[in-house]
């Protein structure tokens, strides 16, 4: 076997450690171990070497399903999906059978019996990639559901913190906008605190809801105890499309207060990683002068997404695999 085929390097570097992974599916980060976690990042850290490995998916099909727009998480998963030589159907929500009323469940099942390797899932209700891994017996990954959880980019952030700071424990990580209404921000607190980071919040308090405080998480009252010494700073986009309207006095006051700018950065560490799940509402939660600056690792963060998308594609299809 060439010696620069994912599967062949994962084998000689980790050896049975891969067996640690036996799900079908990845749902959240809520349900992964920290082990299963550290897993993902060793894989992804062969993947994100040049020359880039090569080829263990021929043969299998990645669809994705696809029912909120998406830029990065879909085409890094066909990037991913196609490095490792996986053939990647691409489903317009829109011009499907969807819009004539066919049923979620429906519209898996028939792609599942088209031949559907795997389905890559984004919806606005939460809960809908675990109703479907119940459904199928092909891997299930969630590309996003509602507020619930966005795994994939709670990984790849994580994969871009161990980059900058090659550690996560004991980091102040700070994860400031509109907590309430992000998946990104569940995804980051679960692996974050399992991984041993001091995880703070911080937000208009009608964007703070207070159940991140039993997922580990902190809550800060103001800007200095938020950025004070901070490792990394996480900004989340504001989520208009999911708010119910009545949470900020308006846009204008919410960037006054919470915009992360270089006032508020120059309180963090020197080397602080200003990172950002994208898109971004510049001039709105992030100043583009920082957003473009000397600490900004938001596009590393997009550039880590296809090597962290190709480990989660080894572990759920590869021959090292749950289903390999
Ligand atoms: N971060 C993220 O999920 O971006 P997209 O909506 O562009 O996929």
């Amino acid at each position: 076997m060439d010696s620069r085929y994912l599967g062949k390097l994962v084998e000689e570097e980790l050896g049975d450690r891969t067996r640690i992974w036996k799900r079908k599916d990845l749902i959240g980060l809520g349900d992964l171990s920290k082990d299963e976690i550290m897993l993902v990042m060793e894989i992804a850290g062969i993947a994100r070497r040049e020359p880039p490995p090569f080829v263990d998916l021929s043969g299998k099909k990645v669809v994705t399903l696809f029912y909120e727009p998406s830029t990065r998480t879909r085409t890094s998963f066909e990037v991913a999906a196609k490095a490792l030589g996986a053939e990647v159907i691409n489903i317009a929500v829109e011009t499907s059978s969807v819009q004539k009323g066919e049923s979620l469940g429906d519209t898996a099942k028939t792609l599942r019996a088209i031949g559907a390797s795997c389905i890559v899932i984004r919806h606005r209700v939460s809960g809908v990639p675990h109703m479907l891994s119940k459904m199928l017996d092909i891997p299930v990954i969630n590309g996003g559901d509602g507020m619930h959880e966005h795994p994939t980019q709670g990984l790849l952030d994580l994969f871009t913190i161990i980059q900058h700071k090659g550690k996560v424990e004991g980091l102040k990580v700070l994860i400031v906008g509109d907590i309430a209404h992000s998946r990104v921000a569940r995804s980051n607190i679960w692996a974050l605190s399992k991984l041993g980071a001091n995880v703070f919040v911080f937000g208009p308090p009608t964007l703070v809801p207070k159940w991140v405080e039993r997922m580990g998480a902190k809550i800060c009252r103001s800007p200095e105890e938020a950025f004070r010494d901070a490792d990394v700073v996480n900004v989340l986009r504001m989520q208009f499309e999911r708010q119910r309207g009545g949470l900020i006095p308006s846009v204008k006051e919410f960037s006054r207060l919470f915009m992360v700018d270089e006032e508020k950065l120059s309180m963090a560490k020197e080397d602080v990683c200003l990172m950002h799940p994208g898109p971004m509402n510049r001039g709105i939660e992030i100043d583009p002068a920082v957003a473009d600056g000397r600490r900004s690792c938001i596009l590393e963060q997009v550039e880590n997404g296809v090597a962290v998308r190709m480990a989660v594609l080894y572990l759920l299809l590869g021959e090292g695999g749950a289903r390999g």
